[in-house]
């Protein structure tokens, strides 16, 4: 394996409080479910297919991985939390689904060993690197990708200006409170998320996704100003 230089952030320890958290990870489908009908419609609609090569990268439990594995030749989910995969090794034992692979390592680190793939699948990940390594990490993702290959990214971040910054936050805290129901997201985990983690302004990453070498051809945000999602394709 390959020396990573002391100048290398620990993705580990930039993974999240609550991924690294085992109770939070055996919680995790319950508390965040992704609509996998939706996303594997889009897929197909870029071309996803039994012969494609997909990396979900921050697969966290695996919601992509298993959704996807019965359309495609090959997906390989990289996480870099212990105990999430834990939770996705569980999951892949009682799946019996031979072609899905698993590393532990992040974004800065997955060494793809296998054929360029044609999609790489990351959602709600990313926004745990700074701006500077979020760079790094899609450039990464860009050589990991054939030639036009497809990055689907989704994550929070913010589509508002400066000015509104403070409003926007205070609404989106405000959409919970401290004492939701155990298994749920609270109030402290959206200004965790603010405080602690790195999700920035679209107008800041969507200059990183292009300076790595994608085009962006697709992106949606939600209304509240808080997610986005892109479909990048790489040039
Ligand atoms: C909110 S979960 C999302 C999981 C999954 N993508 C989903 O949509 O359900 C975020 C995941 O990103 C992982 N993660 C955080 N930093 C990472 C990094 N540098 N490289 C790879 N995965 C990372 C965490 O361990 C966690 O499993």
């Amino acid at each position: 394996m390959r020396k990573h230089p002391n100048w290398m952030p620990d993705e580990v320890a930039s993974a999240g409080r609550e991924n690294l958290d085992t109770v939070h990870a055996f919680q995790y489908d319950q508390k965040e479910t992704l609509d996998v009908e939706t996303e594997l419609t889009l897929l197909r609609r870029l071309g996803l297919s039994k012969s494609s090569e997909v990396v979900d990268l921050g697969a966290g439990t695996g919601q992509m991985t298993f959704a996807t594995a019965p359309h495609c030749h090959w997906i390989t989910a990289v996480d870099i939390s212990p105990v999430m995969l834990e939770v996705l090794h569980r999951k892949l034992r009682q799946a019996h689904l031979p072609n899905v692979g698993v590393s532990q390592s992040g974004f800065l680190t997955y060494e793809h060993e296998r054929r360029p793939a044609d999609f790489v699948y990351s959602r709600l990940a990313l926004h745990h690197l700074p701006d500077f390594w979020k760079a790094i990490a899609l450039q990464r993702v860009r050589q990991i990708l054939r030639p036009d290959g497809i990055l689907r990214l989704s994550d929070v971040a913010y589509n508002f200006s400066l000015s509104e910054a403070a409003s926007k936050l205070d609404a989106w805290c405000d959409m919970l409170s401290y004492d939701e129901p155990e298994g749920s997201w609270n109030r402290a985990d959206i200004e965790e998320h603010i405080r602690d983690e790195h999700s920035t302004f679209i107008w800041l990453l969507e200059p990183i996704i292009e300076q790595s070498g994608f085009r962006i051809e697709e992106a949606s945000y939600s209304t509240d100003g808080i997610f986005a999602q892109y479909v990048a394709r790489a040039v």
